[in-house]
């Protein structure tokens, strides 16, 4: 089978690494990820948030199955681009990738259908409706309504105090975009909860805890992401019945996005929040998540490839997943995220690597006369993979040793004094109800 991949981050790496192991692997990039590459039969390298640019990188080839794989990419209709050249497709097409590409929709998609799980939320085209909802809801999150790479949020408490300087950033966005979100602050621990979807049903993954913030302690400004754990069917901070309260929203959204005539076939990604009223949705992705993908898919007991294929012909199949736990810690440039040090070169040593049993899944790198040197991004994303959390950290952390040069990583990601904190502070926000 002829599968064709369009992405070349570490998340693409992780995928490609699974559907190289049964599948013929091709692949579309925006810039060469050497492992990515290797891993390739043949790749292209063009703006892969241009459909066209991607149609016409790969006109008069052919491939049975496509996965465009980031947000922008989705965004931009590539996956509608693949599927008129004859494949079948299991992303989302760009009308159902609208669940992340507009909050609004997605706000509105869930109160049309009476899903559960959304806090109060307005979206406001005036500095003074802005001002009105900001006094109104006390504590907020101001947002712009399109893609923001987890950077576009502005939390109360978080960055900003004053109402003043709340209402400041939504009227920046409201010039910009026109408009702006701002929706009532949740409190409580986020878990990524990501299902394979084939426009009726859907098979979850293991849940993922996500670390939003640049630095130790969850300090600092967000990033994309810098490291994630799993631990099985449960996070130690969720009951059995938060995972069901937040597979209910997941199945509702699909149901209802099949009815408004916009089927989902592809990755949906739930970005929850436990509170103490129980599981919200802060928002959906229409794709895996970075790092969180580096997780799950290594723990896939089935193939991806057929995984992939039977979501394309709604047919879903579904797979299962190792009980091992995971923790991938993200190498990030030094200076990352504010003054990242470009182009600097780093040094992998591939046997001290293998010997500790941890994987490196290849980022925002390029290779130059041999040489693999950093981007302004995230570099690298090591994974480890254990009975015990304890055990998973300490091989993503002897992993970390291995690669050599000006990057650095979050060390408690993944480590039980950061795991105590977060489960003793769910326990008290439950307390509190
Ligand atoms: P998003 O881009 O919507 O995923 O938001 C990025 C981050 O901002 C989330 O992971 C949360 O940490 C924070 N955030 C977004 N919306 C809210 C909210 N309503 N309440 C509290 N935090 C939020
Ligand atoms: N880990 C956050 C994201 O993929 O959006």
């Amino acid at each position: 089978m002829k599968v064709l991949l369009v992405g070349n981050g570490a998340r693409e790496h992780a995928i490609a690494e699974r559907l190289a192991q049964d599948a013929e692997l091709y692949s579309v990039m925006s810039k060469k990820n050497p492992a990515i590459a290797q891993l390739s039969k043949e790749y292209w390298i063009c703006d892969i948030e241009n459909a066209e640019s991607v149609s016409k990188a790969i006109s008069g080839r052919e491939f049975d199955l496509g996965f465009a794989s980031p947000d922008a990419t989705l965004a931009a209709g590539v996956s509608d681009a693949l599927a008129q050249t004859g494949m079948l497709v299991a992303s989302p097409t760009k009308a159902a990738s609208r669940i992340e590409w507009d909050k609004s929709y997605m706000r509105n998609l869930l109160t049309r259908h009476k899903i559960k799980g959304s806090p109060k939320h307005v979206v406001v085209t005036s500095e003074a409706d802005a001002r009105r909802a900001i006094k109104d809801y006390g504590e907020v999150a101001v947002k712009p309504l399109g893609l923001t790479g987890g950077k576009g949020v502005k939390v109360s408490g978080d960055h900003f105090t004053e109402i003043d300087d709340l209402a400041d950033y939504a009227k920046g966005l409201i010039e910009k975009d026109g408009s702006a979100l701002i929706e009532e602050k949740l409190v409580g621990e986020e878990f990524t909860f990501q299902c394979f979807c084939d426009g009726s049903r859907i098979s979850t993954m293991p849940p993922v805890q996500d670390h939003k913030r640049a630095y130790e302690g969850d300090a600092g400004p967000n990033t994309g992401g810098m490291g994630s754990y799993s631990s099985g069917t449960h996070l130690p901070f969720t009951r059995e019945s938060d995972i069901e309260e937040a597979k209910k929203i997941l199945q509702g959204v699909i149901h209802a996005m099949k009815k408004d005539q916009a089927p989902f076939h592809g990755v949906l990604y739930g970005q929850f929040i436990l509170t103490a009223e129980g599981v919200k949705i802060i928002e959906f992705n229409a794709r895996f998540g970075d790092p969180e993908a580096m997780n799950v898919l290594p723990l896939m007991n089935d193939s991806l490839t057929n995984t992939l294929l039977s979501m394309a012909e709604g047919q879903l199949s579904r797979p299962s997943f190792s009980d091992d736990c995971t923790v991938v810690k993200y190498l990030v440039p030094d200076g990352y995220p504010d003054k990242p040090h470009k182009d600097a070169c780093v040094d992998i040593d591939a046997h001290g690597m293998e010997a500790s049993g941890a994987k490196v899944y290849f980022a925002s790198v390029y290779e130059q006369a041999g040489k693999i040197l950093t981007t302004g991004s995230r570099a690298f994303g090591i994974l480890g993979r254990g009975k015990s959390l304890d055990e998973a950290e300490a091989i993503a952390e002897k992993g970390c040793s291995f690669i050599r040069g000006p990057v650095w990583h979050r060390r408690d990601i993944g480590t039980s004094a950061l795991i105590k904190k977060k489960t003793d502070r769910m326990l008290s926000i439950r307390g509190k109800k």
